[in-house]
């Protein structure tokens, strides 16, 4: 496959750029052309960003799993879709062609059906990194149901929250999941996810672990029987078929909750035709993706960036992807660099807090191991120090593979903010220029363009996007006034991205982080409400306040001031309880590292409390606190300050 919207040098980046600027509806239905459409559309875009209302091919027909699969089936039938790596070195990789794919994914399609899962019905995936949880999406897809998958590590209550947000019909699981040396026991999760659920018809459980497992007669079923039944029915004398629904460009594909300033969740949705163009088109030009290249994106597809550049991108592109199960220090820290020796990955995505966790364990994991397969090194999810920057282009790339620096976020669908992999310049630390099709601009907190640069030479101020491109989020879940609030009413027809940036006079972006209460730990997002509320709900908790302070592998850290009012324990005990109930309330990955038990908080007369100030002091300064004037009690500070854990 040869992708004509590819870009081949800086002259016709900045070519292309201006194109899609000066006329989108001409680029983009250029770039369209070059994917399979059952109908083409009536109008490339219409939008307007008050309502919000955005529509990108607008009467067009597709199916996306036609485009990620059965277009390549002609040439490239024996082709490697998915390489799959086990968690387990010493179990067998599996390879799975793309004739193979459209096989289980047609089977998944026609068990859907069997179990009566329709068009727009939502199911929920809550499955490990396995081949099969690339089938669950994908034959979703197939037969236009929605699909919300959730992150293996959510508890069953951020499950079941979901699952009532979505009201969702299906769901699919594992028995369990291996993490390391650990088992995640999936379904029994689900199970306490589904005490008191009304709308869940059907649960479909995977083998993986071989845990033992509680299956519910007329709700659970096993997906090996239910693809069995579906294997007959989809292939008649060797031919494999499940026609595939037809969906309107703009129907929804999926839904994927991310968290907000807010303790509660939203659920981005993205459409078929857009998101389809959006992550091909990035995925090929941001990493340089060539025909035949192996791509191993080391996220997992409970994230935005495993939707996109795992599953989507790659394939719709019929590419190559590598799937890995495990994590990057199991069975010890040479993981990533055997698996990239073993089957010769050309390009590596990974996060800067994997990086900077294998950094800490020096170079005896590379020793031995050969890179030299890697032509491209990408990073996603977080700002990049220098440090982790250098280390990756010295010992990874030896100095010869571009290291792009991919800025996005669940609601871009695909990256926004990055240099193309050999084409235009890096800069360490930098996102650099945008892709073509977007157009970024900083503003001051009135909303108005900052365009003088300041002593440093820097424009600095709060990302916003003036236009739509292809991959933004059409709208949140069920409440479409939540999306305008949180995204489009900060300031008038702009998107607001939360983040804040600075520019240098070349037009380069770089990303300084958050600038709402959205924290951002080893690359996942969370919000501070959401902690909040979920250490508020231990019966010995008067209130708490949460921030984010640096920390040296995961970039933040979740540090929590609390009022606690009970007898139960002593402090590590009390530490260990509210760990655990905000292990159960959100999931292990919003455990606080650091608790503060404190008498008061800082608060100003109208009840609000000062984030800064706290903030700064887990930052550990202990003298510039800023005008502490205006609280209630201003000695609070100080005894704060004193307590410092
Ligand atoms: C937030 C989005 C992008 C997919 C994975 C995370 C931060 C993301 C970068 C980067 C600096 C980055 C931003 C953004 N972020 N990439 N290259 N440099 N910051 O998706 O969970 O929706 O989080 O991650 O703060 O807003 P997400």
């Amino acid at each position: 496959m040869s992708y004509p919207f590819k870009i081949n040098s800086l002259e016709q980046y900045y070519e292309d750029y201006k194109n899609a600027t000066d006329n989108p509806e001409a680029f983009w239905a250029n770039v369209a052309d070059n994917f399979y459409w059952r109908k083409k559309w009536d109008k490339v875009l219409d939008w307007n960003f008050s309502e919000p209302k955005v529509e990108w091919f607008a009467g067009a027909k597709l199916n996306i799993t036609e485009n990620c699969i059965d277009r390549h089936l002609e040439k490239f039938s024996d082709k490697p879709a998915i390489i799959w790596e086990p968690n387990n070195p010493d179990e067998r990789t599996r390879v799975v062609t793309y004739a193979r794919l459209h096989k289980r994914v047609c089977q998944v399609a026609q068990m859907l059906k069997n179990n009566g899962v329709k068009k727009g019905d939502r199911v929920c995936i809550y499955m490990g990194m396995v081949p099969e949880l690339t089938y669950a999406v994908l034959g979703c897809a197939r037969i236009g149901a929605i699909h919300s998958v959730i992150f293996g590590g959510f508890s069953a209550q951020s499950i079941a929250d979901r699952l009532d947000d979505a009201n969702a019909d299906f769901i699919i699981t594992c028995d369990g999941s291996y993490r390391g040396d650990k088992i995640i026991p999936l379904k029994d999760v689900i199970d306490n996810a589904l005490v008191g659920n009304k709308t869940i018809k059907k649960v479909i459980v995977y083998t993986r672990t071989r845990t033992s497992v509680s299956m519910i007669k007329g709700r659970d079923v096993w997906w090996e029987d239910e693809m069995d039944i579906a294997e007959d029915q989809v292939e008649k004398n060797g031919v494999v078929s499940f026609p595939a629904e037809e969906m309107d460009a703009e129907d929804p594909l999926f839904i994927l909750y991310t968290s907000g300033s807010t303790g509660k969740p939203k659920g981005v949705v993205h459409t078929c035709a857009g998101y389809m163009i959006w992550t091909t088109y990035t995925f090929v030009n941001m990493l340089n993706y060539n025909q035949g290249d192996i791509h191993f994106c080391t996220a997992d597809i409970g994230w935005i960036t495993g939707h996109s550049y795992i599953v989507y991108g790659p394939l719709a592109a019929g590419g190559t992807s590598l799937m890995f199960e495990g994590i990057p220090t199991f069975p010890n820290a040479g993981r990533f660099w055997d698996i990239i020796d073993k089957h010769q990955v050309n390009i590596l995505y990974t996060a800067p807090t994997a990086l900077r966790s294998l950094m800490s364990f020096g170079d005896a994991p590379l020793l031995g191991k050969n890179l030299s397969s890697l032509k491209t090194l990408g990073t996603v999810g977080e700002p990049i120090n220098e440090e982790a920057w250098h280390w990756y282009d010295d010992n990874i790339g030896k100095n010869k593979c571009p290291i792009i620096d991919t800025w996005w976020q669940t609601e871009t669908g695909g990256t926004l903010i990055a240099n193309l992999a050999g084409i235009t310049p890096s800069k360490p630390s930098w996102a650099t220029l945008p892709m073509p099709g977007v157009q970024p601009i900083i503003v001051d907190e009135k909303g108005d363009e900052v365009t003088k640069l300041d002593d440093q030479g820097m424009i600095k101020g709060n990302l916003c996007i003036k236009a739509p491109w292809p991959g933004i989020l059409r709208t949140t879940w069920g409440d479409h006034e939540r999306c305008r609030l949180n995204y489009f009413a900060t300031y008038p027809n702009l998107y607001f991205t939360g983040d804040g940036a600075m520019k240098d006079a070349e037009g380069n972006f770089r990303i300084t982080g958050r600038v709402d209460d959205v924290l951002n730990i080893s690359g996942h997002r969370i919000g501070t409400a959401e902690v909040e509320n979920a250490i508020n709900m231990h019966t010995g908790v008067v209130e708490s306040a949460v921030v984010g302070y640096p920390h040296d592998i995961k970039g933040q850290g979740i540090y929590a001031f609390v009022i606690y009012n009970g007898h139960h324990g002593d402090e590590n005990q009390r530490r260990q309880d509210i760990s655990l109930t905000v292990a159960k309330i959100i999931g292990a990955i919003a455990k606080p590292d650091k608790i503060q038990f404190v008498s008061g908080l800082p608060k100003t007369r109208s009840g609000k409390i000062m984030r800064r100030i706290l903030r700064k002091i887990a930052e550990g300064e202990t003298e510039n606190l800023g005008d502490t004037t205006t609280l209630l009690d201003p000695d609070v500070v100080a005894e704060i300050s004193k307590g410092r854990v």
